[in-house]
């Protein structure tokens, strides 16, 4: 853990990025489509890297200038509940922030509750349910932060 560093993305982690996304997702997002978010998402496409090794990505978009989509985000599965998350999405809210967004949102799958609870507990709240947002029967929630009054952005 005390080794990670989360810095952007380059087109040689896609490999690695792109392994991550298929053990996490059951619709994992194509490797032509991480390629296309390297340019969409310039600056807000991050990774976790301990040493050579990429163990986390995520990935985000400024709409309208004031709010943050976090498009993606996932830690390679043996290194889960180590604190890589958390790092990803504290560094991508704090980019978020100095772009001029106040606050932050996403979509989740009603199921994943293990992501519902580490958005939550990082001042994540449900506002609304899209239904069929992953397909027939498969809602998603959007849960968003609100950044002001938030601490700890520089
Ligand atoms: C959601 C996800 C990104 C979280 O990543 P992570 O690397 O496990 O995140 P963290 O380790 O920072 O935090 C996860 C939990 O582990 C806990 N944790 C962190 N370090 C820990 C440690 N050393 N010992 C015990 N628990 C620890 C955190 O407190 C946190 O608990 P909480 O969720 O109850 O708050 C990860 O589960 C994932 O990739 N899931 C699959 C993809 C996915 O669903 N992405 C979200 C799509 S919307």
């Amino acid at each position: 853990m005390s080794s990670i560093i989360i810095s952007d993305a380059w087109e040689e982690d896609l490999e690695q990025i792109e392994k991550i996304e298929r053990e996490s997702f059951d619709n994992p997002y194509p490797f032509s489509l991480l390629k296309a978010y390297l340019q969409l998402a310039e600056g807000l496409f991050l990774v976790a890297r301990d040493g050579d090794r990429v163990v986390g990505y995520c990935i985000g978009i400024v709409q309208f200038k004031v709010r943050g989509h976090i498009i993606s985000i996932a830690s390679s599965s043996e290194v889960r509940r180590t604190g890589i998350g958390s790092l990803l999405l504290q560094e991508l809210e704090r980019r978020f922030h100095k772009l001029g967004c106040t606050y932050s949102y996403l979509e989740v799958n009603v199921n994943n509750e293990e992501a519902i609870r580490f958005y939550y507990n990082r001042s994540y709240r449900v506002v609304r349910t899209r239904r069929n947002y992953y397909g027939r029967n498969k809602h998603g929630f959007v849960m968003v932060k609100n950044f002001k009054g938030e601490s700890g952005f520089e």
